[in-house]
């Protein structure tokens, strides 16, 4: 996405990817667009297949004490919603776009190392099919992920970072099952946690509860349907369609952000800079927000020699970061099992999604940062 701005914004960019076009088109990741992520794909031209196969939901399903209650996203923030579109969708039409454009991918690199990030000139070294190559660079984006290289380059001392490890994880499953429900649903359920989610008509998601070391070897698929179905069942009798399961997986829950976020000429975006726990899908939108700020420090650059926004790149993504940070938290301690629990934590998440259900302030602040805070 930061090469299809910039590219729009006149600057050229080089992308280079340690993986394979097919590796990362295909690796399956979270679904949940905010609507602003939703806007900026349709206003720089590659909305196309998202309008055309994307789930718009108005609402959004939260399930506890055997009952569910609906949140209407849209009533709530003046028409806002989610879309359901997986994220190696956006993938694949980020790469084709960029590449119909004339953009430069190169993918499979390898001893990708970057260097003189404090000059006016740092550079990148890496190998392609055994060749070594440099490039001189005005700029380095580190959107490596949070296990990337760019990150531990910047020498001891410049970056504090803060975080949180919860006690669990996500075991998460596609499904060829009809989903049984238009929109999500967030279950809190004395088992632990479960996500009713979706990604086509005839394809589910769901996740559950699960701790951090979770063997998949002691989860047949028969035992990942009871125990979804013994959370999710309400007392109406709906429960989630069963179907053949065609991937499975673990996925870690930490709170994790950089300050700051920038050295020289070295800026951090996405996972290399920040993590938040999956509950309330906020990952991709918030490397989205973040290179959206970065092109226009790198915008104003170029167009008018002026530094500021560059500098002040760090501050305005973290003042979102943040925000996001702390609604996610708050998303996973409300719906998640504590290890530990002597009966206070349980009474204290019912009363908040009792309250955040159906308190119009509540639903209202709920609706605002699920649909997405604003863009700066
Ligand atoms: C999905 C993932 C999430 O983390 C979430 O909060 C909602 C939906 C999903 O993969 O569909």
């Amino acid at each position: 996405m930061l090469s299809h701005l910039l590219h729009l914004a006149g600057i050229e960019s080089i992308i280079l990817e340690c993986r394979s076009r097919q590796y990362i088109e295909d690796r399956v990741r979270a679904g949940v667009l905010e609507q602003g992520t939703v806007d900026l794909m349709i206003e720089t031209g590659v909305g196309e297949r998202l309008q055309r196969e994307g789930l718009r939901h108005d609402g959004v399903w939260f399930s506890f004490g055997g009952r569910r209650r609906r949140i209407h996203l849209s009533e709530l923030t003046g028409g806002r919603a989610i879309t359901v579109y997986a994220q190696q969708e956006v993938v694949k039409d980020l790469v084709q776009a960029r590449l119909d454009a004339g953009g430069q991918i190169v993918f499979d690199v390898e001893d990708l190392t970057v260097r003189d990030l404090d000059s006016t000139r740092p550079k990148i070294r890496y190998r392609k099919d055994g060749d070594a190559h440099e490039l001189v660079c005005d700029f380095i984006a580190g959107c490596d992920g949070f296990h990337g290289i760019c990150r531990p380059t910047v020498p001891d001392g410049v970056i504090t970072a803060y975080e949180r490890v919860y006690p669990f994880a996500w075991l998460g499953i596609l499904a060829e099952a009809a989903p049984t429900s238009e929109e999500l649903i967030y279950t809190y359920n004395q088992r632990g946690f479960a996500l009713f989610s979706m990604r086509s008509p005839q394809v589910t998601r769901l996740y559950l509860q699960c701790a951090p070391d979770e063997d998949l070897a002691e989860w047949p698929d028969d035992r990942v349907w009871e125990e979804l179905c013994a959370r999710m069942r309400t007392e109406d009798g709906w429960a989630p369609a069963v179907g053949p399961v065609f991937q499975k997986g673990v996925t870690g829950m930490r709170s994790f952000v950089i300050e700051p976020m920038q050295f020289g000429r070295l800026f951090l975006a996405g996972d290399a800079a920040h993590i938040v726990p999956p509950t309330g899908a906020k990952g991709l939108n918030l490397a989205i927000s973040d290179v959206l700020t970065l092109t226009r420090g790198l915008e104003a650059f170029y167009k008018s020699g002026r530094q500021d926004l560059l500098d002040q790149y760090s501050a305005t993504c973290l003042r979102r970061i943040w925000k996001v940070q702390r609604f996610s938290w708050w998303m996973t301690s409300m719906l998640h099992l504590f290890p530990g629990d002597d009966g206070f934590d349980h009474r204290r998440q019912l009363a908040e999604l009792d309250y955040f259900t159906s308190s119009r302030a509540g639903m209202s602040s709920l609706a605002e940062n699920y649909v997405g805070l604003p863009l700066d």
